[in-house]
């Protein structure tokens, strides 16, 4: 009888037997590293935010139907937006999904951290950062592929052109204006 215990007591002991906890808050694996460890190195953490080093100083991840092909048909997909001191994420519309952003880290011109937004289906939005520091915001999305057009890309940066003297009269400015804003897309 004693020794019926005494095993169960050591199965119960091995059963136990785990990992150690992690000594930081996410560790990222770099499946790629020539460093063999015992499990996988980390990637850096800075290296896990977006690269805001841009002309409009923010950076959009997405996880839509494209990146997860699990999200097939199930009308939902994330983004990750990334924004430097003052970045901007450009005037632009989701023509098939309606968008709740929450402020994470940091401060946006109309939101702190913690802060919910919704933008319906087809309305022209953008953010700013108004803080010194970096920020960073997570956007829901009601559809797999919920689609992304940023209005300047849109109008001034099309191939073949829209023709600069239509574009001059709907904006009601020279047609050098346009010339020179097409020049920059
Ligand atoms: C970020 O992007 C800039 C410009 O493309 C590049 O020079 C820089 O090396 C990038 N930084 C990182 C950490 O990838």
């Amino acid at each position: 009888m004693w020794s019926k215990v005494r095993w169960i007591s050591f199965d119960f002991t091995d059963a136990l037997a785990s990992d150690s906890s992690p000594l930081q808050d996410f560790c990222v694996a770099d499946a790629n590293s020539a460093v063999l460890v015992n499990g996988f190195v980390c990637k850096d953490p800075k290296m896990m935010a977006g690269n805001t080093s841009n002309a409009v100083g923010s950076r959009v991840i997405v996880a839509t139907v494209a990146q997860l092909p699990g999200l097939n048909t199930l009308g939902i997909s994330l983004a990750r937006i990334d924004y430097a001191p003052w970045g901007i994420n450009p005037p632009h519309t989701h023509p098939r999904a309606s968008e709740i952003l929450t402020v994470l880290e940091g401060c946006l011109e109309v939101l702190k951290k913690g802060g919910v937004y919704v933008f319906p289906i087809g309305l022209i939005h953008f953010q700013r950062n108004v803080g010194k520091e970096m920020a960073i915001a997570i956007a829901a999305l009601s559809s797999q592929n919920p689609g992304f057009i940023t209005i300047a890309n849109a109008v001034f940066g099309l191939n073949p052109d829209i023709l600069s003297d239509i574009l001059a009269k709907a904006f009601q400015v020279d047609k050098n204006v346009i010339k020179f804003i097409q020049s920059k897309f």
